[in-house]
């Protein structure tokens, strides 16, 4: 027979988690979800340019609202206040994601000696999140802040920004922190929360959305520099025939 004692909370201080922390975790998988759809989407909205100026310049027409504007033009303003939301969104999920950050020496030890002792794949991929997640710590606001002051987007003025302005030594660094970092946080929130017990197989779809995101990314980025290189300064936005 087993006898179940149940002690109370105060009895057994220390093992008791606060509440705060179920509170605090809840929105870092609320706002990973939001930011990973997001950057799916972003990803697949800006590498539109791979199919042609005029492409890209209708796509961010739909998304910038032009079909409420009499010229068919969009708003920058919308892409200004949707990037304010997106750096709030941002600051909330490093916010409470800093909390499972290894703040001292003694602590990343641990944690490799973990990582040598055991080799589960689970424990790998948690590292690489942290080590992107430090990077993106430092790279994520710069871009966000650039799209807050200067929302002009366009195949030439995308182009100007990463060619003229060097934005694509950020983004180089930027993309393949950011896929990783996103596609592992899916993967891990799916896995916490029951969405599945496949994680073998969950983990070779993330694998193939990792390398797909990263080359249609890079491809973007190669067309940016392309279009960038042939634009006489000072730039013309981009005018569809
Ligand atoms: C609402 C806020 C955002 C807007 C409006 C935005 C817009 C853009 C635009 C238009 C580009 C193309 C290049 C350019 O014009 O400079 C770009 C590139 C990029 N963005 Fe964002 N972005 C936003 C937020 C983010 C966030 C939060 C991330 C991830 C942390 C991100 C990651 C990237 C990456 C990695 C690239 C380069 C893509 C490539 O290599 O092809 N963006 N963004």
């Amino acid at each position: 027979m087993t006898v179940r004692t149940l002690l109370p909370e105060t009895s057994i201080p220390g093992i008791v988690g606060h509440p705060w922390s179920a509170k605090a975790d809840k929105i870092q998988s609320v706002t990973g979800i939001l930011l990973g759809c997001f950057l799916l989407a972003h990803l697949h909205f800006e590498s539109s340019i791979l199919l042609g100026k005029e492409a890209f310049y209708q796509v961010v027409q739909i998304l910038e609202g032009g079909m409420f504007s009499e010229t068919g033009h969009g708003f920058p303003v919308v892409t200004k206040v949707f990037s304010v939301f997106i750096l709030i969104v941002v600051m909330l999920h490093a916010a409470v994601a800093l909390r499972r950050f290894p703040a001292q020496l003694g602590q990343w030890r641990a944690l490799r000696r973990h990582m040598n002792g055991i080799n589960h794949k689970d424990s790998h991929a948690w590292f690489w999140q942290l080590v992107t997640g430090f990077i993106l710590f430092f790279l994520a606001p710069v871009h966000v802040f650039t799209m807050i002051t200067n929302p002009e987007i366009g195949p030439h003025l995308s182009a100007e920004r990463v060619y003229h302005a060097n934005a694509w030594l950020l983004y180089a660094l930027l993309l393949p922190a950011v896929v990783i970092h996103a596609m592992i946080g899916l993967y891990r929130v799916a896995v916490k929360w029951g969405l599945t017990a496949n994680r073998r197989g969950l983990r070779k779809i993330i694998k193939v959305l990792i390398i797909y995101l990263i080359v249609i990314g890079s491809l973007s980025l190669l067309s940016y520099m392309i279009i960038g290189s042939d634009l006489a300064l000072p730039v013309q936005p981009f005018v569809p025939e």
